[in-house]
This record gives C-alpha cells, structure tokens and sequence, in this order.
C-alpha cells in the first residue's frame, strides 16, 4: 500500500509569533522562514499582514527570500484584511489566502451579534472574494472544536462550494478529547458533499496538553495536513509541535503517512527559534529537550549500554542531535566556534563570528566548558551589538544587613552617562541607579529569572516586561553575572522605546 502524504503547514511566524515576548523583526523572520524551507515544510503562515506593517512587510519579505513552500497569510472573513493579504504576497511563487471566521454558538453570538444562516454567508462570500486573488485559498472555522458537528458541516460544504482548497478545523481553545476531535474529522470526511475536492487540516491548542494528541487522530480519521509549530510555542499553552508530529509518523510506518520533513535538521531549527525568541525550550520537552535522550536512572544506563534499543525509541542523531559533539573550551578555536553554531542552525559573516569568538572567550574564562545553550546566547547578544543604549559597567555591594549599593555606567549613542543609587536588595539598586539615568515613567511589571544549565558559574537568563505609556516592552539579558543579566533586560526594554 502507499503512504498518503501529509501536508506540514507551519505557523510559527503567525500563531507562534503572537506570544508575548517572543516578537521577531523581518531579518529574524526570514532567518526561520529559510530554516524551515530547508527543514521542509510545505506552507508557512508568514503573517497576518492587516494587523500591523511589520506582519505586511514581513510576509512581503518571506514571500521574496524562500522559494518552493507556499507562503499564507492570515485574514479575517473581511474584504480589507483579503486585499492587504494579496497585496503582501505579491511577490510569492506560490500564495496562499488563509481566511475564516468563527463558528461556535458562542462565536456567533458574542464575538459576532449574528445567526447560523448569516455565517455562512459571510464565510462564503469570504472565499469568494479571496478566490478573486489567489487559487490556494483555505478556510478556517474558528472554534471548530466547540462547534456542532452538523452546522460544521454546512459551513465546510458552503465554502468547498465557494472554492475553497483548504479547511482549517480548529481546536481554538485546546478543548477537544482525541477520541472527538477524531469523530469530528470522520463526521466531516463521511457527511460533508464535495470533501474529496478539499483537504482538511488539523489546528489543535495545547491548553488541555492535548494538541498532538488531536492532531493525530484528526489525520488517522482523514486530515491530510496539520497546522504546527517549532517547539510548539504559540497562544497560551501552545499549538502542536512540528517536531512531534513528524517523529510520530517517522517511527509509527504502520499509520501509511509520509511528510516531507528532513527530521536532521529538527534539532537545529528547534534551537533557533527558541534562541531568536528568546523562549526556552522545557528540558524535558519531547524530542527537542535537553533531557529527551538522557538517560540518568542506573537501571535504564545499564539497558542503553546493553542495547540502546531498550529504552531509545528514535536515534537522536534522526532529529539532528549530535552526541560526539566538540567540547568547547577556553582553547577551542573560531572554526570549532563556527561549526557548533552552524550545526544549531546559526550563521553568521566573518565579522559577526568575530564579535562572539570575543565573548566567547571572556565567557570561557569565567566557565569551564560552554555548552549549546550558552552559545545560542552568545548568538543573541550579537544581535544587541547595535542597540543604542549598551552597559558600559555595574558595581554592586550587597550583603545581609546592609543596604545594597549600585553604581553604573551607560553608553547612549556614544555618550557616557553615570548613575548611582541605594536599594532593597542589588537589583532593586542597581535599577534605581539605571532609572535616575533614563528618567522616564517606566514600571516593572514581570521579572523572570532562569539558569540555563547546572553549575554556580552559568549564564543566568532574565525576561522582563517594563510598562511605559501605556505599552508593554519585553526585554531579555543574559549573563554569567545575575544583578548584570538583569540590568541588561531592562535596558534592553527600554531600548525599544527609547529614541
Ligand atoms: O486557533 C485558531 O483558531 C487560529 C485561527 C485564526 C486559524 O489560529
Ligand atoms: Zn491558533
């Protein structure tokens, strides 16, 4: 029997990118749009162009820097938002209009103040419109999960009538069990005219932990692509991972499903976009973790050593992940340098791999060996090189029972300017110190601390979201030194308003 082929539609640069935080400029977007061009999805969801000019420059930019996946942008069922998206993507060889509108009864009459019958009219007049544009279009049912399976499937008939090459049946609210969201594709597959002219694709959210769960049974009943992302980031709990679906049907050949997915490069795309995004991928993620092929109980060391086939379901080498790889060192050279970043999916010009060679090597002095992690740090801190504020120096001194005392020094467009000032505790200080430099109304409103690895000497990575009018800045810093990681997040978000 042949394998069916199974659809890879990515969208972390659309429902992955809307995480707080995890914002990326059109130079960052079109890095991941070409990592995964070369992982080998088949669509990537480049933006929502309506909804700001970067989203309508980004997938402008997309559309011109990949070439064979197809490059979707997201609308509402609303005239303006399909021209802004055929505008966006011009200049793609191969387009796609994703548009839609809610389904559910609370859809309707909450988001909406309409009925049943209007829907389907918005919806198919919706396709229509698109269809004006460009051939691809897909449909989503918003909240498809929460909504009733036969009014589903009118909606679904309309707008495969409408020429619609695609619908989108989404899980919204991450709700559904497997064994519904399942029943839901069969009910559409059995009881929809016409599904055979489209295919139907799965979009699950990972509130219930849920999503690639859902996903599989939406395609083991029919769906011939799935919606994901890298590291499964996305709205609140998430969307599917990529990673997971294509190692699922990798290692399960009995389900008869191929994706065009060059699992190799899974390792280092997934460290990528988490070190772009700044978005740390949990150690005991599936796949992708740190700790996804470690195996620490005696028991299971002693299976491995025996046979690794008794506790290894996947080679880690399949997804990428390079066991021998080079220790680096205070000793290791640029060209080992190099190709640990290439091997994470980062490269970088002569000039560039300079700069970090540099850091690297101070952090080499600090630290004994400095792992992949690190590394993707160091990667990022070549992307702030630029920004206008920059920390020259900190001094902190703090203890128990005394004040702690900050005094700083920082860059600004060449200049430099200094501060000094008390505080409760040596971040408290050392911000105050900042502040009475910058001297504007800002509040901190998150600050999250993170170790990286293990060791007392590693880089500690801070996240920090500042309010100022009325907005909210996310900022990241990261540094051996945690009072310095700290200060440099806040800068960092005050680098993005400041001018
Ligand atoms: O989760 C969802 O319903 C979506 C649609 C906009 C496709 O992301
Ligand atoms: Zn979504």
């Amino acid at each position: 029997m042949m394998n069916d082929r199974l659809f890879i539609f990515d969208t972390t640069l659309r429902d992955g990118e809307q995480v707080p935080g995890c914002q990326l400029n059109t130079i960052e977007k079109i890095q991941v749009a070409r990592a995964l061009e070369s992982l080998g999805v088949d669509v990537i969801e480049a933006g929502f162009p309506i909804s700001s000019p970067g989203d309508f420059n980004s997938v402008i930019e997309i559309s011109k820097a990949v070439t064979w996946p197809t490059i979707c942008a997201l609308t509402r069922a609303v005239e303006k938002d399909i021209q802004v998206a055929a505008e966006a993507l011009q200049f793609a060889k191969h387009k796609r209009i994703h548009t839609g509108i809610g389904t559910s009864d609370s859809h309707i009459k909450y988001k909406f103040n309409s009925n049943r019958e209007e829907i389907i009219e918005r919806a198919v007049a919706a396709v229509k419109y698109a269809k004006r544009f460009v051939e691809d279009v897909e449909f989503y049912a918003e909240d498809a999960g929460r909504t009733d399976n036969e009014y589903l499937a009118r909606v679904v008939e309309a707008v495969i009538k409408a020429g619609a090459t695609v619908i989108n049946i989404p899980d919204t609210t991450g709700y559904c069990l497997p064994s519904e969201y399942g029943a839901k594709i069969k009910y559409l597959m059995e009881n929809v005219k016409g599904v055979h002219n489209a295919i139907l694709s799965t979009h699950c959210h990972n509130d219930l932990g849920m999503a690639t769960a859902n996903t599989i049974a939406g395609v083991v009943n029919g769906a011939r692509q799935v919606e994901v992302t890298i590291n499964g980031i996305g709205e609140r709990a998430g969307n599917t991972s990529l990673e997971e679906v294509a190692m699922i049907f990798k290692s399960h050949r009995e389900l008869n499903i191929d994706t065009n997915i060059n699992t190799q490069k899974i390792y280092p795309t997934s460290r990528m976009v988490s070190s772009l995004m700044n978005m740390p991928v949990q150690p005991n993620k599936a796949i992708v973790g740190r700790n996804a092929f470690a195996h620490s109980s005696g028991i299971h060391q002693d299976g491995v050593l025996k046979n690794v086939q008794t506790y290894e379901i996947i080679d880690p080498k399949e997804v990428g992940i390079d066991d021998n790889s080079i220790v680096l060192t205070a000793r290791s050279g640029r060209a080992a340098l190099k190709s640990r970043l290439t091997s994470l999916g980062v490269e970088l010009d002569k000039d560039k791999l300079d700069n970090i060679y540099e850091s690297f090597l101070k952090l080499a002095d600090k630290k004994k060996d400095i792992n992949d992690d690190d590394i993707l740090v160091l990667a990022g801190e070549d992307r702030s090189l630029n920004k206008r504020i920059k920390l020259e120096y900190l001094q902190v001194t703090s203890g128990v029972g005394v004040l702690s005392v900050a005094s700083l020094a920082l860059n600004i467009s060449g200049e430099k300017f200094e501060g000094c000032a008390s505080g409760n505790g040596p971040v408290d200080a050392a911000i105050k110190a900042l502040k009475k430099i910058i001297d504007r109304h800002m509040t901190l409103k998150e600050f999250t601390i993170q170790a990286i690895s293990k060791g007392s000497d590693d880089v500690g990575k801070v996240h920090m979201q500042v309010e100022y009018d009325n907005q909210m800045y996310y900022g990241f810093g990261a540094n051996t030194d945690i009072i310095a990681a700290s200060v440099e997040a806040y800068i960092d978000c005050i680098n993005k308003f400041h001018s």
